[in-house]
């Protein structure tokens, strides 16, 4: 291979680059010496190198000191002479010459193939080299600015750049799902109108600011804006930068909070306010009154209880919270487990005259759990199921073994499953209602379940058991008929013999 020669085909043509490509070149620079061809340039410079002898063999022809034939062949010896030493190192150099223009319109000009071994030849291959050295440079500068283009997509938060009359000049991939696809180039306006972000921006400080901003549409979310000035220019611009932080669950969870301490707070007061209306009134115009006193003390002991029904179903929520991250691994005969919370249940149906009914076949495999929290689980619903269904009606649970469990099932429980159904002839629930059943103290009639004695907590533990079981809950209500509460819980592997519950 001669030397010089190009000896990679990679093409870097970044027109937007400077220095590349074939950008005309600008006004300053001067105007190329072009269109003549290496060989015409060669033979130009070859010529010139001839005049010095060409001139002295004419001065001594006309001085008479040398006969025109003899100066004829002496001129003639030396250009063959001078043809033979210098032509080739010429051509190099014009080829060069040519190279060095080309550079100077972009790095993608082909190296010269010289002939001779010279400076020429030295000064193209050190060229080709520094060429390749810009080639790798741009390209590892090509990659950066592409994995920074990633980062910068990859962000959680919405991210756009301003230039310094608020039109946006980047924006994130998040930025685009939140506004849409075409920003570059609009006013940020059309993109937040909030006054109070566009007033923050005209008075934009050193230290940038801080903002809640709520996004009303499809759905209300809510973010911290922060609005900074980027450090340095971009494009001879001063840049701004506002990110969008979602805080919408944090909100929520908040105010879920908030609803959580006022609730229980609430369900606590109402039968403590009664105690203590009792209290005084026994204390006072009915302490003398027998009939009355023990009338009173029995509704004092039933608001007590609901008190403690309440604390009780508050901590086993919390306990069960606690623990909700680790699954159980006991294995449970879940038929024993509804055997006894029927019986337990038993007075309540009678009272109600329910008929509670069990359909289960002898070999059911045993549940992976925990037996105290399923017991718990079969209780709200079988209760529920007793407490709704219309007098004089009966209840159902029927268990069977599934090959898989409903869509829903979390990843590591997809094998068998065991399917507890609780059916009940009540009045049924209205769609709207189902989804939000399991929230703590969510009551379809709040009145009617206190007055039965419900804390609005039962499906809330039911909720909170079957996930940490890797099972399912669900729901299926017409209004009028009665509803089915389904539990899917996933098979014990192993062939461990069935824990007995604790009633
Ligand atoms: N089988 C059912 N039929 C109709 N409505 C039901 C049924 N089960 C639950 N609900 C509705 O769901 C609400 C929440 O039930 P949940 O078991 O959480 O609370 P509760 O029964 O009122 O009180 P408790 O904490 O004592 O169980 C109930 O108040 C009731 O409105
Ligand atoms: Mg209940």
């Amino acid at each position: 291979m001669p030397r010089g020669s190009d000896e990679g085909s990679m093409m870097i043509n970044r027109p937007d680059l400077p220095g590349q490509g074939s950008a005309p070149p600008s006004p300053e620079s001067p105007p190329p010496p072009g269109g003549r061809s290496p060989l015409a340039r060669a033979l130009r410079w070859y010529a010139l190198a001839l005049l010095p002898a060409a001139m002295g063999l004419l001065g001594l022809t006309l001085l008479r000191r040398i006969a025109p034939a003899d100066a004829s062949l002496a001129f003639l010896a030396i250009a063959a002479a001078t043809a033979a030493i210098s032509l080739a190192s010429l051509i190099d150099l014009s080829h060069l010459l040519r190279f060095v223009q080309d550079l100077s319109q972009g790095i993608s000009a082909p190296a010269p193939e010289m002939r001779t071994e010279g400076v020429a030849a030295a000064a193209a291959f050190a060229l080709t080299q520094m060429r390749r050295e810009m080639r790798r440079a741009l390209a590892a500068a090509e990659q950066s600015l592409h994995s920074h283009e990633g980062v910068f997509d990859a962000l959680p938060d919405a991210v756009v750049i301003l230039d310094d009359e608020h039109r946006v000049t980047r924006a994130n991939m998040a930025a685009r799902e939140l506004f849409g696809r075409s920003l570059t180039g609009r006013d940020v306006s059309s993109l937040v109108r909030h006054p109070p972000i566009l007033a923050a921006l005209d008075a934009l400080g050193e230290n940038g600011r801080e903002l809640e901003y709520a996004l009303p549409i499809p759905v209300e979310r809510r973010f911290i804006v922060s609005i900074r000035p980027l450090p340095g220019k971009i494009a001879d611009e001063a840049a701004i930068l506002i990110s969008f932080h979602d805080i919408t669950a944090i909100r929520r969870m908040e105010q879920m909070r908030a609803d959580f301490v006022a609730n229980a707070s609430h369900e606590l007061r109402t039968p403590l306010s009664s105690l203590i209306g009792f209290i005084d009134t026994l204390r006072g115009s009915a302490h003398d009154d027998a009939e009355a006193r023990e009338r009173f003390l029995a509704i004092m002991s039933e608001q007590a209880a609901r008190m403690a029904r309440l604390i009780e179903d508050l901590l086993s929520l919390s306990r069960i919270e606690l623990n909700e991250h680790t699954r159980p691994s006991r294995a449970v005969d879940v038929r024993r487990a509804i055997v006894s919370v029927i019986e337990g249940l038993e007075p309540k149906a009678r009272a109600r005259d329910v008929a509670v009914g069990l359909e289960a076949p002898d070999d059911l495999p045993a549940a992976r759990g925990e037996p105290d929290e399923l017991t718990q689980v079969f209780q709200n619903l079988i209760e529920n199921a007793v407490k709704y269904t219309l007098p004089g009606t009966s209840v159902t649970v029927a268990v069977s073994a599934l090959e898989r469990g409903p869509t829903g099932m979390p990843r590591d429980a997809q094998g068998p499953v065991l399917a507890v159904a609780v059916r009940d002839h009540g009045e049924g629930i209205a769609q709207e209602h189902i989804p939000r059943l399991t929230e703590r103290f969510y009551r379809v009639d709040s009145a009617r379940s206190r007055k039965m004695g419900g804390t609005g907590l039962g499906l809330a533990i039911v909720k909170h058991v079957v996930n940490r079981h890797r099972g399912v809950l669900a729901i299926d209500s017409t209004v009028g008929q009665g509803s089915v509460f389904t539990v899917y819980l996933p098979i014990h592997a192993a062939a461990e013999t069935p824990a007995p519950p604790s009633v």
